[in-house]
């Protein structure tokens, strides 16, 4: 029940105000977010991949509302882009095995403003182009189904020049079995999610087992495909049938990845590490950290009761 209201706050200006205000708030945002700046980031990447694990990087914001800001956007990845470089984390190619890669959001790069498939489109360009350069990936994070079919189509479009770029697809949403059918067939990079929006009976599973289910179908679609699974979940009854299915598919532990966000099942992340499977941790940094926190808390809600508490006890 608390999940839907906590969605629904992430997107209000007001109580973004006053949680952001919290005094504590801060404290308990660390559990989830590597930094507001990003130099912070660099150095938890540095430790993380310096533990075996890899990474990829998401300046935190979303939902701009002007251009000057999707353009801030896209010189804080080009700053990224060039830190990651300099710290040794490119790859000598443009491929999937940089131990670095991006994750960028179309809506902090103009896309729900008007014309904002294209803007968004001529904003992440040059981020792709860089990165590549720098043999660094780019992922397209997804966001609510308002935005799925501009993404996908983005997607496209980028790979035409950069073929290693990534696409994130959700599992609870209905159309989401085909998505993966269609990427599979075209070799594509995908993350494979089970979704962190609040989306309608018309377009997405209602129940946490129908969405579950969905990501069986789709990780065996994806695993049986030409592309490079990223197998995004911190699920462990999920992790255990993907390495079956992988297994029983002929995949080797490098032909996919298993992602995580950083701050959940740390434990679980070093030790699929040490099992020899490839994982890569979700890093987000920046001072705009208030929907993404929302969503950590929806998520789960002992993390609402930790909140809450850190709060009463001030
Ligand atoms: P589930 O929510 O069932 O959690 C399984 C277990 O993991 C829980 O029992 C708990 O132990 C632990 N856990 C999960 N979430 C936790 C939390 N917040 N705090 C503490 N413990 C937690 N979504 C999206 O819509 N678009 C996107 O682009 C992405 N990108 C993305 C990248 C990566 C690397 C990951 C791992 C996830 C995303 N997501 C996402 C988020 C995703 O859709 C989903 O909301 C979360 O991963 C939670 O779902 P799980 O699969 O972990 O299962």
């Amino acid at each position: 029940m608390l999940g839907p209201a906590l969605l629904a706050a992430a997107r209000s200006d007001g109580i973004r105000r006053l949680v952001s205000a919290a005094p504590v708030t801060r404290s308990v945002v660390d559990r989830f977010v590597a930094g507001e700046r990003l130099p912070e980031a660099v150095a938890v990447s540095a430790g993380l991949i310096g533990s075996g694990l890899t990474v990829t990087l998401d300046h935190l914001g979303e939902d701009v509302t002007d251009r000057a800001q999707a353009l801030r956007t896209r010189d804080a990845y080009l700053e990224l882009t060039e830190a990651l470089t300099r710290a040794g984390f490119g790859a000598a190619a443009a491929g999937t095995d940089g131990a670095a890669e991006l994750s960028v959001k179309l809506s902090a790069f103009g896309q729900a403003l008007p014309g904002g498939h294209d803007l968004a489109h001529r904003n992440v360009r040059p981020v792709v182009e860089a990165a590549a350069a720098a043999g660094i990936g780019v992922t397209l994070d997804m966001e609510d189904h308002s935005t799925t079919d501009s993404t996908l189509a983005v997607h496209r479009a980028l790979r035409e020049e950069f073929p290693a770029t990534g696409a994130v697809v959700q599992s609870c949403l209905l159309r989401t079995e085909e998505d993966c059918h269609a990427l599979a067939a075209a070799g594509a990079r995908v993350r494979l999610v089970k979704g962190a929006y609040r989306e309608p009976a018309a377009v997405a599973h209602q129940e946490r087992r129908a969405v579950d289910l969905s990501y069986v179908r789709c990780l065996r679609v994806l695993l049986a495909g030409g592309g490079y699974p990223m197998l995004g979940t911190h699920d462990p009854r999920l992790i255990a049938i993907a390495r079956t299915v992988a297994e029983r598919l002929g995949r080797k532990p490098d032909g996919y990845e298993f992602q995580m966000l950083y701050g959940i099942r740390e434990h679980e992340q070093r030790r699929l590490a040490a099992e020899g499977h490839r994982v890569r941790v979700y890093v987000p940094y920046g001072t705009d950290w208030y929907a993404y926190f929302m969503r950590r808390l929806a998520e789960r809600p002992a993390n609402l009761a930790f909140f809450l508490r850190s709060l009463a006890s001030r």
